[in-house]
């Protein structure tokens, strides 16, 4: 393996339960990283951790549509590593693709909006809370092709990734 590039980094890391998420988590400790998984699947966040191991990852439960949730999460890094430099929202939906708009309920496209944008709004916003002081830190949103091709996915998740920033 490469020399590790996260050597006494700590990250925080939403919808890592599984996916793109599991396989960050999984490269972070690889890396040397300590990683929190923030995620509402509980049982298989905590499967992961076990595969990591506790001294690398630990799981917090966490909806990243709830502020408290967020606050929550971070405040439980910071309680447990002391610091946060790293925050990947990284926590996303897709939502059923159907391309006629009067067949898409606004309940499901507010869903969509709360998970993969303001779930990231609030990552940001409480993870700054600790980096502003602490004087660096590193934000990752993950985005999506659907950022600049229109009409691959549903019109709610193609909003909200062309919202999500780098
Ligand atoms: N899979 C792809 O092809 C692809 C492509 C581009 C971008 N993405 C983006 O990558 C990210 C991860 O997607 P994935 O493909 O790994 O999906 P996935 O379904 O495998 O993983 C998503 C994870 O997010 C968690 N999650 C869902 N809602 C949540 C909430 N409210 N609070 C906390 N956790 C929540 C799920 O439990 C799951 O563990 C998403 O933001 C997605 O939009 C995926």
């Amino acid at each position: 393996m490469c020399e590790p590039r996260l050597e006494g980094k700590v990250a925080l890391i939403t919808g890592a339960a599984s996916g793109i998420g599991e396989s960050t988590a999984r490269l972070f400790t690889k890396h040397g990283a300590k990683v929190v998984i923030a995620d509402i699947q509980d049982d298989l966040g905590k499967k992961v951790c076990k595969e990591l191991g506790q001294s690398s990852a630990s799981f917090v439960q966490c909806d990243v549509t709830k502020e408290s949730d967020i606050e929550t999460a971070v405040n439980t890094v910071v309680a447990k590593y002391g610091k946060l430099d790293i925050m990947h929202n990284n926590a996303g939906i897709g939502g059923i693709a159907n391309p006629n708009i009067l067949e898409n309920e606004k309940s499901e496209f507010e869903n969509i909006i709360s998970v993969n944008l303001l779930g990231p709004f609030l990552g940001a916003k409480h993870a700054v809370r600790i980096m502003i002081p602490n004087r660096g830190g590193t934000i990752i949103t993950t985005a999506s092709t659907c950022s600049t091709i229109g009409s691959v996915a549903s019109h709610a998740y193609t909003s909200s990734k062309h919202g999500c920033w780098d």
